[in-house]
């Protein structure tokens, strides 16, 4: 089976392609990965887009591209429909002329976060930002071009590849031995290379339709926070504030925390819980 990754210098793109080989061994199933970064597909242009897929003739494309940068999608809006709504749809076109199967990632802020229990995946969307709703529109235009299709929406991602959140709280702490973090705004950290070995699961399974998946339990970013000082045992003050306090471009959910039940139904594999996971990656990352 040959599988192209989107977006593969990106957090989650990394991970899958370094992931995936050494899981496709373990489970003595052939996997050919094929990664492809900006500098090789630009899936803003469907020509270039469809030049790369059809030169590839992948079984299942894996889109991990995307424009990230939440506050800045709100003043760069073509941009976030461009990268996220078109990109997602040259991607599926091309995915469905040659009978690919595309798994497309996307994201909690999809959600206005007024609920108070995790989102399923048929709770209602209403994205409050430029890039939750760029994002829903890519999940649209997968939806509807490719029937064979994966949606996998996951929540505040951090790997070893760019930095994230964990690393910036770390640099500002470890810089200013204080540091603010917003209390009242929850959501499930995800650890990268978790969210690439439960996407092992999503096409081996050959699980079809919109998928939760995120690290096990529920923080706030300051819960998250402390957390992060603690496993590295560094002495920063946190002063908890309010999200109404903390400015910043884009309005994001109180609660984005993800109902992963389906996915574990389906697939039989539990996430661990986000403090496991955390503790794995400070023990591997640089940072410690
Ligand atoms: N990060 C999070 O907290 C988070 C949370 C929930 C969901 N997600 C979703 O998870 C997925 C992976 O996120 P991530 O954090 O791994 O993203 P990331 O680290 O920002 O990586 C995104 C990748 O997409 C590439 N890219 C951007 N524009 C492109 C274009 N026009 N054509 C081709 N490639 C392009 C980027 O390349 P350049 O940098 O070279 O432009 C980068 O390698 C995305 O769908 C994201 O929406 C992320």
């Amino acid at each position: 089976m040959k599988i192209l990754i989107i977006g593969s210098d990106g957090i989650l793109g990394w991970e899958l392609v370094n992931r995936l080989p050494r899981l496709s061994e373990a489970e003595r199933q052939p996997l050919t990965v094929i990664a492809a970064a900006h500098s090789h597909i630009e899936i803003t242009n469907a020509s270039n887009t469809s030049e790369v897929i059809v030169r590839n003739m992948p079984d299942i494309i894996i889109n991990c591209a995307a424009y990230t940068n939440v506050d800045a999608c709100e003043t760069n809006i073509d941009k976030a429909y461009s990268v996220n709504a078109d990109g997602a749809k040259n991607i599926a076109q091309a995915g469905k002329n040659i009978n690919a199967k595309v798994i497309h990632i996307s994201t909690d802020y999809v959600f206005d976060g007024e609920k108070n229990t995790p989102y399923t995946e048929t709770d209602p969307t209403r994205p409050l930002s430029v890039y939750g709703k760029s994002k829903l529109a890519g999940e649209i235009a997968v939806q509807e071009i490719n029937g064979n299709y994966a949606i996998v929406r996951t929540s505040r991602l951090y790997g070893p590849r760019r930095s994230n959140f964990v690393t910036k709280i770390l640099n500002i702490g470890i810089e200013k031995r204080s540091v603010s973090a917003v209390i009242d705004q929850f959501g499930s950290p995800t650890y990268a290379a978790d969210l690439a070995h439960a996407i092992w699961y999503v096409f081996s399974s050959d699980l079809r339709g919109i998928y939760h998946i995120a690290n096990d339990g529920i923080c706030s970013w300051y819960e998250w926070a402390k957390k992060i000082f603690e496993l590295t045992n560094n002495q920063i003050t946190l002063h908890p504030i309010k999200a109404k306090d903390f400015k910043r471009a884009a309005t994001v959910p109180q609660n984005s925390a993800l109902n992963c039940a389906k996915f574990v139904q389906a697939s039989r594999h539990k996430m661990r819980p986000w403090q496991e996971a955390l503790e794995e990656y400070l023990k591997n990352s640089v940072i410690n």
